[in-house]
């Protein structure tokens, strides 16, 4: 791994994952909208950026071009085909051999094997339909993104993330293949554990094809339960 691009680097998750990248020497190419170009100031210099949406496919083609690896936040705003067109995009135009990482949340699943709380359901249900009528967000989409990658035979991998919350590092998450897994039941992640996780899925052979969900390696949970996950 040499050259990575970030797709949605500006974002929380995204600066973690340029900070992670660099950290481990790769060249590091970011896009991100242009009034959030700002917020990568503190890595200039140290990283090219492209401005542009990442569901613009002549952005994404010309920022993943050369690119060993390629990390998507996968985000569902708008009802404009966010998440889809982005992954599709990279799917189209990414290096043949290239890593795939995409990000999403528990609610993605690739088998419908994953055994959700009713509140977690209840949830999801009223705000995804509230969110979409005002045309706010659109999860539909980001499932339908998802749906692409997994089938697509790339060497791709989608992280699906626990609630998040910010805080030092406590160490590379664990991960289960299916949520209702007793190692995943704190459903809490470090938002900067949550990069490195994409990052060093990179370089993770083990994860292509695959769709782990994660969780902090100190919670509760995964300290009663990874021995045997
Ligand atoms: N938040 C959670 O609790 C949670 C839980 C599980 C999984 N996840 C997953 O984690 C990933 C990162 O989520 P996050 O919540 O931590 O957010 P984040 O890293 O801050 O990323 C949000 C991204 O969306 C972009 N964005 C914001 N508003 C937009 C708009 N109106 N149009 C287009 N792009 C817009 C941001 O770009 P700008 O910098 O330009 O604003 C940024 O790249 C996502 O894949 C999400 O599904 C999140």
């Amino acid at each position: 791994m040499k050259k990575v691009c970030i797709l949605g680097a500006s974002g929380k998750l995204g600066q973690y994952m340029v900070q992670h990248a660099l950290d481990r020497g790769y060249e590091v190419v970011g896009v991100c909208r242009q009034k959030s170009v700002h917020k990568l100031e503190r890595f200039e210099n140290r990283i090219k950026i492209i401005p542009g949406a990442t569901n613009d496919r002549a952005v994404v083609e010309k920022a993943v071009a050369g690119c060993d690896g390629v990390l998507t936040v996968l985000v569902p705003w708008g009802v404009q085909q966010y998440s889809s067109g982005t992954a599709q995009a990279v799917l189209d135009f990414a290096d043949d051999g290239a890593r795939l990482i995409f990000s999403c949340g528990w609610h993605i699943s690739r088998d419908g094997q994953d055994v959700y709380s009713r509140k977690f359901k209840l949830l999801l249900s009223v705000v995804g339909k509230i969110a979409k009528l005002l045309r706010f967000v659109d999860l539909d989409d980001q499932v339908e993104a998802c749906r692409r990658v997994f089938a697509s035979d790339k060497r791709w991998t989608v992280v699906r993330g626990s609630d998040l919350e910010e805080g030092e590092s406590q160490g590379l998450p664990v991960w289960s293949r299916h949520v209702g897994d007793a190692v995943l039941a704190s459903n809490r992640t470090r938002r900067i554990d949550f990069a490195r996780f994409m990052v060093e899925a990179l370089d993770n052979d083990d994860l292509i094809q695959e769709a782990p969900a994660i969780v902090g390696c100190q919670t509760p949970s995964a300290l009663e339960h990874s021995e045997e996950s």
